[in-house]
């Protein structure tokens, strides 16, 4: 065969063999295999000079055309399977973002806090009392003056109460601070709505306090129901229900007499144990929730102290015409005696070995 059907048969089969190539890692080879520096083709080439002179000049053209048409065939063949190669492996690769994790994340739930808030406004709420919440900054006018508590109670000073500035004169009405109770609540409430009312007030409150049973910042739920020929008769019937949906429906309630300034008269509400009985446990030892007293206390009560009606008497709220009652619980507590929480500071730790047992 001449140098020349050499040349020519190893063009041909070089493009066919790139022509069927469906791979880069296969026109690599290919390559090396017609192009590289041990290949035929280049090979021929370099030795064009010892062909009889009369071939030289043809072989030489013919090697080199082919040479370079092997190049530009591998080229243009490398960049279209380049880019198949990568829409293939980016279909491969593709991520389903919206496939569930493997495993799936733990799912979350209310803090024991919620929980209680929740449960306490669903009593209520079945009873037909609103659910309102307000501002946890406010002024001495409605956490104290309005609430009848007088200019000498200890708990406006600053260790009992955060305020807001440091106070010219604490006992100015507008001074601003961290409420201390929900209490401020029942006066915004009758400035708002006449009677009758019958609402809930769940929120945080602020005190300068921290111990086992106490932290600066807590929750309380404040209750409030004004309206005509309401008596103590019905306060007690209503936490009685609210103390048996709670705490069970073997539950009684009692109450003591107490103080408060913003009601006349005044009780502290006591719940029956629901962990012993007489103060007893079940096996027979002295019950430690109740200190063998078998009463629980859960809250202040009272009537509304007429005084109180005189700040919002304009608003509907006739003193000689209307009756109500209110009440303050604390939510921390009502949560710790319900499940038996011994430091209120566990609650607020957010350590989720504590927080997962509810
Ligand atoms: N505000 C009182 C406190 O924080 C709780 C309280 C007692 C609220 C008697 C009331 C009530 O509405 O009638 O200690």
């Amino acid at each position: 065969m001449s140098a020349l059907d050499r040349v020519t048969n190893l063009r041909k089969e070089a493009q066919d063999a790139v022509g069927r190539a469906d791979a880069t890692t296969e026109l690599d080879q290919l390559r090396v295999r017609y192009l590289g520096r041990k290949a035929e083709l280049p090979n021929l080439l370099r030795r064009v000079v010892e062909l009889p002179p009369e071939e030289r000049a043809a072989v030489g053209k013919a090697a080199n055309e082919a040479r370079q048409a092997i190049a530009a065939q591998i080229e243009e063949r490398a960049a279209g399977l380049a880019g198949k190669e990568l829409q293939a492996r980016l279909a491969r690769d593709r991520v389903d973002v919206t496939l569930p994790p493997d495993p799936p994340p733990a799912i979350g739930h209310h803090h024991l806090i919620s929980q209680t808030r929740r449960e306490i406004e669903d009593v209520f709420v079945g009873l037909g009392f609103m659910v309102h919440e307000g501002p946890e900054v406010e002024t001495a006018y409605y956490n104290f003056d309005a609430l009848n508590i007088p200019v000498t109670h200890p708990s406006r000073l600053e260790t009992d109460t955060f305020y807001v500035k440091p106070a010219e004169d604490i006992f100015d009405p507008n001074t601003v601070l961290l409420r201390v109770h929900t209490s401020p609540m029942q006066i915004r409430v009758m400035e708002q709505t006449p009677p009758p009312i019958y609402v809930i007030v769940p929120g945080r409150v602020y005190r300068p306090d921290l111990d086992a049973t106490h932290t600066p910042q807590f929750h309380q739920v404040e209750g409030l129901a004004v309206d005509t020929d309401v008596t103590l008769a019905d306060l007690k019937g209503t936490l009685l229900r609210f103390a048996r949906a709670v705490f069970g429906e073997q539950r009684e309630v009692r109450l003591r007499p107490s103080f408060f300034p913003f009601t006349e008269p005044s009780v502290e509400v006591d719940v029956s144990c629901f962990h012993c009985v007489d103060g007893v446990t079940a096996s027979g030892e002295r019950c430690s929730l109740c200190k063998g007293t078998s009463w629980l206390e859960i809250l202040g009560a009272g009537m509304v102290d007429p005084n109180v009606f005189e700040y919002v008497r304009e608003h509907g709220y006739d003193p000689e015409r209307v009756q109500g009652f209110a009440f303050g619980m604390g939510i921390e507590r009502i949560a710790m005696l319900k499940y038996g929480v011994p430091d209120l500071r566990l609650l607020y730790d957010n350590d989720v070995r504590f927080l997962e047992q509810f």
